[in-house]
Formats: structure tokens, sequence, C-alpha cells
């Protein structure tokens, strides 16, 4: 039983020597937490109790917690300084918002009323909310598809060598053109993919044609089949020359991708009407930039806070730049520029405990907040004194829509012993996915409203489940649809939605295999694709949507 195991545990583990061994703080959190959860656990467990062990447990907790009362309390008092000190150090700017924060999401009494919770366990698709122009969409990368094999220039060849565990993935490179007719049968309209950058400009300045013209074909092809090209410019690769000459880490650097998207645009604007400019700044500069705690993206820097937040300024301005260089090339065409951020933000569960201040550290890695001060006023600064100081102003925010990438919300609990139990809590009822991220709708629903007060159209970019046992993903789906709609409900003007991923793929740090996102299993030896059962809540929705747009049409004139 929990109850016992935990205490037991407690019991063996605090003795005087372990706060000798180890940072005071830290243990005397751990074991108030400790005590926390199997405080919890004899409540839950107190059907499986009688009620002399219910007291005899009980009162084993209560020696344990009198034994180390003073300890305790110190932990908490130091856990609510460390609160505001942290506040204060991701910026005073944010404080405001740090509030408004508060106020929305901290609090964990939810937001949603009993009666809207229960909307989300059997969600409702109304098509009438999804106008005529909507987006429905899958999206997909490159280098996720087609492997190291396939994208053999880039910097995350060389970080995967020298197995190239990806090999050749899907094998998408040599396949694009039979995929386009897999898409097309998820009844979807539009379909975001990236241009690998390392194929086509292999050395610097010397582009390759054929990567060129392979591009160029897969945008006939989609759009000869009704769906409507959407290209992303840097999905967290580029070619490795621009890796050794330090990527985003020098603002000189940021020319090369500028001058790349100029050559996209020559070669592809003609078809496409939607570029993504930079695919997760927020994502490419923690991962690389943060290792030991979260990083695991090349270049791997350990906790290189200025650089972290250096790189993604500098990725703020090649997102200027790229976006000017589009706009100039396009003129009068209809051609739509954004960014695409990952709406990543963390949640604390407790008030009183560690958790708040891990969130806010977290959510200041993340940078959400700093991204939607940089999308509302163009400022980007982060400072923390001796650690952080930078700053970026972009004369105007650049963005025709603001595309945002949704997977979780984590909520945050630490504690209990274990610092991998700072991740992914359940709540009861609450679906998991193979990423461990817990799939949480109602979140989607949440920063939908508050994006909303940026005044750019919104487009979900990503949006999806890790499940290879595909026994979660239709619920997935039918339940994120249903924030969308409630969303659109309340105003909230969003553009289109594209679901990640169309296939199977390589999942960045993770490999090959082991994370499937795809609305279609893909075999990584024979390459045989099929469609997943759960990907069929998403082609009715799109079908129930497309019968009720026909049946509201104007009957056309003869
Ligand atoms: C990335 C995708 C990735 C997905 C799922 C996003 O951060 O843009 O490339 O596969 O998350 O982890």
């Amino acid at each position: 039983m929990t109850a016992i195991a935990l205490i037991r545990n407690i019991e063996e583990q605090y003795n005087e020597s372990i706060f000798e061994e180890h940072p005071l703080y830290l243990q005397t959190y751990l074991l108030a937490s400790s005590l926390f959860a199997a405080l919890e656990a004899i409540k839950s467990e107190a059907h499986l109790l009688n009620a002399d062990e219910t007291k005899e447990l009980r009162s084993r907790l209560r020696t344990l917690y009198l034994g180390q009362q003073e300890r305790i309390h110190q932990a908490a008092l130091t856990a609510r300084l460390a609160t505001y000190v942290v506040a204060w150090l991701t910026g005073e700017h944010l404080k405001e918002r740090f509030t408004d924060l508060d106020k929305m999401f901290v609090q964990r009494a939810a937001p949603l009323s009993p009666e809207q919770k229960h909307s989300y366990l059997e969600p409702v698709f109304d098509p009438t909310l999804f106008p005529k122009e909507f987006q429905w969409g899958a999206g997909t990368c490159e280098y996720q598809l087609s492997g190291a094999e396939n994208c053999s220039h880039n910097q995350w060849v060389e970080w995967e060598a020298p197995e190239r565990q990806t090999g050749t993935a899907t094998d998408h490179w040599n396949r694009s053109i039979e995929d386009v007719q897999l898409l097309k049968a998820l009844n979807i309209n539009s379909y975001r993919f990236s241009v690998e950058w390392s194929e086509i400009e292999p050395s610097p300045g010397a582009y390759n044609q054929e990567a060129i013209a392979h591009y160029q074909s897969l945008c006939k092809e989609l759009k000869a089949n009704g769906i409507t090209p959407c290209v992303t410019l840097h999905h967290f690769t580029h070619p490795l020359w621009f890796e050794e000459l330090g990527a985003f880490e020098k603002e000189e650097n940021i020319a090369h991708i500028v001058r790349f998207t100029e050559k996209m645009y020559d070669a592809l604007g003609e078809d496409v009407e939607m570029w993504f400019t930079i695919n997760e700044p927020n994502v490419y500069a923690s991962q690389g930039y943060h290792s030991g705690f979260i990083g695991s993206f090349p270049p791997k820097g350990s906790y290189r806070y200025q650089m972290m937040f250096e790189v993604y300024a500098n990725l703020l301005r090649a997102h200027d730049q790229m976006y000017d260089a589009i706009k100039a090339k396009a003129g009068d065409r209809s051609t739509k520029v954004g960014i695409v951020h990952q709406m990543l933000e963390f949640e604390a569960e407790r008030s009183w405990d560690f958790g708040p201040v891990v969130q806010k550290y977290m959510n200041w890695i993340f940078m959400s907040d700093a991204f939607m001060h940089f999308a509302r006023t163009g400022e980007f600064k982060a400072y923390v004194p001796g650690l952080v100081d930078v700053s970026y102003t972009s004369e105007r925010p650049r963005g025709d829509f603001i595309g945002i990438n949704y997977y979780t919300k984590p909520l945050i609990k630490v504690g209990c012993g274990n610092p991998d139990h700072m991740w992914a809590h359940s709540e009861e009822g609450e679906v998991y996915t193979d990423m461990n991220f817990r799939t949480h709708p109602e979140g989607l629903y949440q920063w939908l409203r508050e994006l909303h007060s940026l005044g750019l159209p919104l487009v979900i970019t990503e949006n999806g489940i890790a499940d290879a046992s595909d026994d979660r993903r239709g619920f997935f789906i039918q339940q994120q649809l249903y924030a969308i709609q409630q969303a659109m409900k309340e105003g909230v003007n969003l553009g289109g939605y594209f679901h990640w991923s169309a296939f199977d793929n390589a999942e960045w740090e993770h490999g090959l295999g082991t994370k499937r996102f795809g609305l279609y299993a893909v075999d990584f030896e024979t390459k045989e694709r099929s469609l997943r059962e759960g990907a069929r809540a998403y082609m009715n929705a799109i079908e129930i949507w497309k019968e009720q747009i026909e049946s509201t049409a104007e009957p056309k004139k003869d």
C-alpha cells in the first residue's frame, strides 16, 4: 500500500545524516512534500485500512512531523521567499503579467465550472463555428520525416552521429508525391511542411537545384489535389556550415537565413501563400542552451543563460528580417507570414510549496510571457542581475498571424523524494500521452482567449498526441477541436488548425519509433503507411464541416 510504503520510506530515510549530506533546504522540502504525500495516501486508501491502522499511521506521521517541525517551517518560509525572488528576477516588466497569470492559471481552482469541465468529457463538434475559409491541415517537418540519410548536411545529423539512428525515417523525401494522396484522403485542405535548408544550400551560397525542384513539384502536386502548401523555413535544423559559423549565437549570421528565405520565395512564392519563419524559437533556445535540466538539442550548451536569451533575441530578429524579405518580394500578393510559438506554460498544483518557484522558473525559460510581450509591443527583454542581460526592440511587431503549437500545460508538483516527480502528475480523469504530457484541452481554450488580445489572427500550427496504441487519439482530437470551438464561440479569430503530425516521424532527442504522433502509422522498416483509427475523428469532423458548408452555400447561378 502506498501510504505504508511512503511512511516506512520516510522513517528510514530521514535521519540526521541525510541533512548533513545534502543541501538542507532541498532535503527539508522533500521531507515536507513526502509527509504531505503520505497524508494524502492515508486519506485515499482509507477504505483499505481499519480504524486502528489509520490511527497508527497517522500517529507515525505525526511523530515524523514533530521531529522535523522546525526544519519544515523553515522550508515553507524559504519556498515563499523564493517565489518572490524568482518573480522579481524573471523581469520587472513582467510583474503585471505575473499578476494576471496568477489570477488566470496559478490558482488551482480551475476557472472552468463543473458543467464546462464535464462538457470536455463529452465534446460535441459544431461545424457551424468554423468559417468556410478555415484551414484544416496537418503538419510535418522534413528532417523528422526523411531522417539523416536523406538530409545529411545539417547539424542534427552531426548530433546523432555516428549511428544515424533516424536513417531514412519514413523516406518522405522519395515518396512525397505519393504521400500527397494520403494527405488528400485525410480531407485536409492545407499542409504545413518544412523545407530542408541544408539540402537546398549545402554550402554557403551554393544551391542544389534538384532540391529546389523537389519542393516545387511537391507544391504543384499539393495544389493539384486541392491542398494549400504552407511552408516552414526553419524547423530546428539548418546546414552544418551555418552551425559552424555559430548559427543564431551571432547576429551577423542572420543574413544567411534571410538570403535563404529570399531564394525560397523566388522558387515557391508563386504557389505558397502562407509562410512560417521560425518554428518555436523558445524551444530551440531553451533546449539547446539549457542542458542538464531540460536541454537536449544541439548544441547542448550547459546552462548558458545569457546565450540562451541572445539566441532567442536573434531568432526574433531573424523572424523580423525574414518577414520583411518575403513581404518585399510578395508585393501585392496576399502572402501571409508569421512566427510559430510553442505555448508551453507550467502550472503549479500547490501554492504552498516549491511548485510555484519551479513554475515561474520554467515559464521564464520557455518564454511564453516574453513572447506575448514581444508580440504585443515589439520589445524583448531578459534581465537577471549578474546572469542575463539581453534586449531587442523591433520597430514594430511583424506578423500577419501568430502560429501556436499547443501540446500540454504541465502540472508541477515538486517532491515526494524524487526530483523526477516534478513532471506531469495526473489529475483524476486526465489522459496522458506517450510523451508523458497530460492532454489538457482547457489550456488550449484559455490560451486562445488570451492570445486573441494581441489583435492578430491565430493559427494552430501544431497540436497532436504521441499515442502508439492509438487508444487516446480519437478522443484527444475531439476534445481539442471542442476547446477551439469554445474559444471561437467567444469571438476568437482563429484561421486554421494543423494536426501534428500527418505521419509518424522521428521525434528529435527521442529518435525514431518511440513517439508516434502520426495520423498515419508508419512501419520504418518497410515504409508502409496505414491510417490510424483515431485519425477518423479528425477526418469525420472535416467531412461534417464540408457538408455543412456545401449545404449553406449559395446555389450557383447559371
Ligand atoms: C515540434 C515538433 C515535434 C513536436 C512534438 C514541437 O515542439 O515543432 O517538431 O515533433 O513538438 O514533440
